[in-house]
């Protein structure tokens, strides 16, 4: 079915709205990877705009032709996320110790790299963004799995204390946690904290959902716990899910722990490259001028996640699922409807609607989907109605 037909297209103009024709001129890999019908909900993009300050900056300087060396933005960066950061979270990092990276995952797998060898032991809360799981054992490390339980999500300090083993080196944590939404209590984090001071751990922290929390929804930097903690982490982070723009690759590690500075300052000045400066402007101007158009989408998302939870509870009750306190992410459990290991496939199959697969993030995830929320709300009906009409239709 061509749904264009079915969803008339928003003014793509409107910050918030998500047009199919827009959607689907794209080059991203969520709108690329199916068919033309299937309605994409996979991959962590947002199908709204990116936010407007992001493009104007990029906008800009492809009009003056600004394309050669040029580090401005880069060199202001750290100036400007330690000032959002304390703006929005009451962590104040010291921009002396802040480090600029091509991606999230790219500052995760050098931190791994430079303080762990082969065998070593990494703990991860699992279900987890898959790549957590391949950045371990992709380097000959070790998952250390430490199971977070439905439906509370809840981090078990003694489970933790108990995973760990004599070559336990490292916590990877993922906070606000993808993909269950999870926003980890002071109490929880400062658990994490007491072990992995105990084993002298590091911890690394991806916060890059840290913007992205529900109303209501405090989050807490792990680093901010105090000093003990902050010097033996390394947190992670950029504007890329808050704004939209994973595409222009840009982002940020703090980092605490001597191991791995001293690690960074002896590696090859060119070994990990420079950050572009188009993702560098775009990330500047979201972390200088982006508060109010972050506040509205955290709105819309707010909604979405609400909308879908009161559809799922009233047409399809035997899919569980906790509400995400951050993150536009729906980790959905299909346990009670028998669709097999990784209902995302008998979905994309019977739906035409294309889910994260649940088993892809780790033993845990059998039976669950990941769905992205983060669209309009036409196309999230569009979504929803052609879930429950496959499953209703068994
Ligand atoms: C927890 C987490 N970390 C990292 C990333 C990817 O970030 P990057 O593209 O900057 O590596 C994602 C993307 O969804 C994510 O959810």
């Amino acid at each position: 079915m061509d749904t264009s037909d079915a969803i008339p297209p928003a003014d793509a103009r409107e910050p918030l709205s998500a047009d199919l024709h827009r959607l689907r001129s794209l080059t991203s890999i969520k709108w690329t990877m199916h068919d033309r019908e299937v309605l994409p909900a996979w991959v962590a993009d947002m199908d709204l705009p990116p936010a407007p300050v992001a493009v104007e900056a990029v906008e800009r300087l492809a009009a003056r032709g600004d394309f050669g060396y040029n580090f401005d933005a880069a060199v202001k960066l750290p100036a400007a996320f330690a000032a959002w950061q304390e703006a929005r979270h009451g962590w104040r990092p010291d921009p002396g110790c802040l480090r600029l990276f091509c991606d999230v995952m790219q500052a995760v797998q050098v931190a791994l790299w430079l303080t762990t060898e082969p065998g070593d032991g990494v703990v991860i809360f699992t279900p987890i963004y898959p790549p957590f799981l391949s950045s371990v054992t992709g380097t000959g490390r070790r998952v250390v799995d430490c199971p977070l339980d439905p439906p509370g999500w809840r981090l078990d300090p003694n489970r933790l204390a108990d995973a760990i083993d004599e070559r336990t080196r490292a916590i990877l944590l993922c906070s606000p946690h993808n993909p269950t939404g999870r926003v980890f209590s002071v109490e929880e984090l400062e658990a994490v904290a007491e072990v992995a001071a105990r084993h002298d751990l590091l911890v690394i922290s991806d916060e890059i959902w840290g913007d992205l929390t529900h109303r209501d929804t405090c989050f807490r930097p792990f680093a901010s716990l105090g000093e003990q903690a902050a010097s033996r982490t390394v947190t992670v982070s950029a504007a890329s899910k808050a704004f939209n723009v994973a595409g222009l690759r840009c982002a940020v590690a703090h980092i605490g722990d001597g191991r791995v500075s001293d690690g960074l300052a002896a590696l090859p000045d060119h070994l990990l490259g420079a950050v572009g400066s188009p993702g560098a402007e775009a990330t500047l101007a979201a972390w200088t001028r982006g508060g109010p158009w972050l506040e509205a989408t955290r709105d819309h998302l707010t909604a979405q996640r609400d909308h879908l939870a009161s559809r799922l509870s009233d047409e399809l009750p035997e899919v569980r699922f906790s509400l995400p306190e951050a993150t536009y992410l729906a980790w959905l459990d299909f346990r009670g409807l028998e669709l097999g290991e990784d209902p995302a496939r008998w979905l994309l199959e019977n739906a035409r609607v294309a889910l994260s697969a649940g088993p892809d993030f780790g033993a845990h995830g059998r039976g669950f989907a990941r769905l992205n929320f983060a669209t309009s709300r036409k196309i999230l009906d569009e979504i929803v109605d052609r879930v429950v009409t496959a499953l209703r239709s068994r």
